[in-house]
C-alpha cells in the first residue's frame, strides 16, 4: 500500500442511468446502485466514480444540474444516498461524485432569476449575458460554437440579450468572475464533504475561466472537447487559482479526500499543471483514449505521462473508457479481435504505476451500441448536429446483468430507456459469473494480482518483435503485443501470473497481453 490510496486505486466509474434500475422504471437509480456493491466489491475496486445524480432536467443525463444539494426524484432521495454511501463505505469502497462547475442547468434558480431581472442587474452577472447589436441582431457577440454544434450563444426569450453555454443550450456557463459563483460552489463542496464523501470528479475543469473580454476563437470557432486545440475558453491559466481556494478546503476533512480533474488539454505538461501539490489530486490521461492501438503510440503517451506527472509529484492517472468516448472494445476493431485487444490493453493499464479507472460494462467485454434508432438517442450532439455527430449513447446502453427478462435484469420490470443488443445476453454478468477465461473473470483476476504486486516504476525491456514491448514495473514483467503475429516471450519470465489471452507453445498471440512473475 502507499501511503496514499488514491496513487495506485482501481476507480470505476458508474454512470447512474444506466447500471442497476431497482423501482423497475427502465431508468437506473440510487437504490439500484447500493444492492450491486457487494458485486464491485467482488471485482475489487477501490473506490466509485459516481456521474451527477443532482435534481436535474436530464438534458444532458444529468450535466445540466438544476440543484446542486437535491437528487434526482429519478434517482431517489438524499436518504437513498446516504444508504448507498454507508454500504459502499461497510465495503470498503469509497465514493468521489461528480461536481459540474462551469455550467448550470438553466432551470438553476440562479438562471431563472437571471432571466426574471434586467440586464446588467446582479443575477444577470452570474453567467455570461451579452446585449443584442440592434443593427446586427442575428450575430452572437464572438465567435464561439458550441461543443455539442450551433453556436454557444442562445437569445433570452425577450430577445434582448444573448448568453453563453460551451454546450447546450440548457447548460448557461456561470461566470467564474463572479464572487457570488465562487461562494455557492465553496459551499456545495462542503455539502457533500459534510456528508461523507470521499472526493470529486471535476467536471470540465479546464473550463470555467475565459479570457477577459471574450475574444473569437481562430478559424469558425468550432473546438472539439475531445483532443482540443487552444481556445479562449479552455484552459485558461487563471482557472488553477480557483483551484488553489478548493485544495484547503477538501485538507480540511479527515479521510484522505481527492479532486480528479476532467481536463482535455493540448498536452501532458499542460495538464500537469492541475496536479501541482496546492491543486488537484488526479487528472485523467485521454492520450490512450485517442491512441490507435500500437506500441509506438501507446508508449509514447505512457512515457510523457509518467515523466510529466513526477515533475510534480502527481499519480498517473488511465483511462481506455468512459460516458463520453467509444467503447474500446469498438474503437479496436469490435468482435473478437476488438476484445482480445479491449483485454491486452485494460492488463497493460492495471500494470502501469499509477490509478486505473474502469468504465462500467467494460469488465462485461461490452461493445459501444452502433445501431441505435434515432428516436431513441437522448445525446444533445445527436440533436444539435441532425445527427452527423452520431453522439455518446452508444457506450451509455443499461447493463446486462442476466440472460433473460425484458432488461437482461437491469430493472424488475420497464423498458430499459435504451435497447440492449439481443447479444448481451451472453455478456450478461449472470452469463461470465464463475466461468473460466470470461471478460468478467480476467477482470477479477488481474486486479486482485495487481494488488499484491503494485507497480513500483517501469523499465522498459528489450521489445519482443514488431508493434510489441515489454517492461519491469518493480512487482511483474509484462509483455503486450499489440501486432497481429504471435512473438516469442520466453525470454521474459517462467511462471505466468495472468495472460489476456492464452500463449501459445510459449508465444503470446497477437493482440494480447502477459505478466510474468519476476
Ligand atoms: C463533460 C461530461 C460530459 C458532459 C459535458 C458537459 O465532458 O463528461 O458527459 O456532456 O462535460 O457537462
Amino acid at each position: 500500500m502507499s501511503e496514499h490510496w488514491w496513487r495506485d486505486a482501481v476507480i470505476y466509474q458508474v454512470y447512474p442511468r444506466s447500471f442497476a434500475d431497482a423501482n423497475g422504471d427502465g431508468m437506473g437509480d440510487l437504490e439500484g446502485i447500493r444492492s450491486r456493491i457487494p458485486y464491485l466489491a467482488k471485482l475489487g475496486v477501490d473506490a466509485i466514480w459516481l456521474s451527477p445524480f443532482y435534481a436535474s432536467p436530464q438534458k444532458d443525463a444529468g450535466y445540466d444540474v438544476s440543484d446542486y444539494r437535491a437528487i434526482d426524484p429519478r434517482f431517489g432521495g438524499l436518504e437513498d444516498f446516504d444508504r448507498m454511501l454507508e454500504t459502499a463505505h461497510e465495503a470498503g469502497i469509497r465514493l468521489i461524485v461528480d461536481l459540474v462547475p462551469n455550467h448550470t442547468s438553466s432551470e438553476h434558480v440562479w438562471f431563472q432569476a437571471a432571466l426574471a431581472a434586467a440586464p446588467g442587474s446582479p443575477e444577470r452577472e452570474r453567467y455570461h449575458f451579452r446585449d443584442v447589436d440592434p443593427a446586427d441582431p442575428q450575430t452572437p457577440p464572438n465567435n464561439w460554437q458550441s461543443i455539442f454544434g450551433g453556436p454557444a450563444w442562445t437569445r433570452t426569450p425577450d430577445g434582448a440579450q444573448w448568453y453563453l453555454h460551451l454546450f447546450d443550450s440548457s447548460q448557461p456557463d456561470l461566470n467564474w468572475d463572479n464572487a457570488e459563483v465562487h461562494e455557492e460552489f465553496e459551499s456545495v463542496l462542503r455539502f457533500w464533504l459534510d456528508r461523507g464523501v470521499d472526493g470529486f470528479r471535476i467536471d470540465v475543469a479546464h473550463g470555467m475561466v475565459k479570457a477577459p473580454g471574450l475574444p473569437d476563437t481562430g478559424g469558425d470557432g468550432t473546438i472539439e472537447m475531445i483532443g482540443t486545440t487552444q481556445a479562449p475558453f479552455f484552459d485558461q491559466d487563471g482557472v488553477h487559482d480557483i483551484y488553489r481556494t478548493w485544495r484547503p478546503i477538501i485538507e480540511e476533512y479527515e479521510g484522505d479526500r481527492i479532486f480528479v480533474a476532467e481536463a482535455w488539454t493540448d498536452s501532458a505538461e499542460r495538464r500537469s499543471l492541475y496536479l501541482r501539490p496546492d491543486e488537484l489530486h488526479q487528472a485523467f490521461n485521454f492520450d490512450l483514449v485517442l491512441a490507435p492501438f500500437g506500441a509506438v503510440d501507446f508508449r509514447k503517451a505512457i512515457d510523457s505521462e509518467i515523466a510529466n506527472n513526477a515533475g510534480v509529484g502527481a499519480p498517473c492517472t488511465w483511462v481506455l473508457s468512459n460516458h463520453d468516448v467509444q467503447r474500446h472494445v469498438t474503437r479496436y476493431g469490435g468482435g473478437e479481435t476488438g476484445l482480445a485487444r479491449a483485454r491486452a490493453a485494460t492488463q497493460l493499464l492495471l500494470s502501469l504505476p499509477g490509478v486505473v479507472y474502469v468504465y462500467q460494462g467494460e469488465e462485461l467485454g461490452l461493445n459501444e451500441v452502433l445501431d441505435l434508432p434515432a428516436e431513441v438517442r437522448e445525446d444533445p450532439s445527436f440533436h444539435r448536429t441532425n445527427g452527423e455527430q452520431i453522439g455518446r449513447d452508444g457506450c451509455r446502453v443499461p447493463l446486462p446483468w442476466t440472460r433473460e427478462g425484458v432488461s437482461l435484469g437491469f430493472g424488475p420490470a420497464g423498458e430499459p430507456w435504451l435497447p440492449q443488443p439481443a447479444d448481451w445476453t451472453d455478456l450478461s454478468v449472470e452469463a461470465e459469473d464463475g466461468v473460466e477465461g470470461s471478460t468478467l473473470e480476467f477482470y477479477r483476476k488481474a486486479i486482485a494480482i495487481r494488488k499484491g504486486h503494485k507497480a513500483t516504476g517501469l523499465t522498459w525491456l528489450a521489445d519482443p518483435g514488431d508493434d510489441a514491448f515489454a517492461f519491469d514495473n518493480g512487482a511483474l514483467v509484462a509483455v503486450v503485443n499489440f501486432s497481429d503475429e504471435p512473438v516469442p516471450v520466453e525470454a521474459y519470465g517462467e511462471e505466468v501470473l495472468l495472460t489476456s489471452t492464452p500463449l501459445v507453445d510459449g508465444e503470446l498471440p497477437g493482440g494480447a497481453a502477459v505478466w510474468f512473475k519476476k
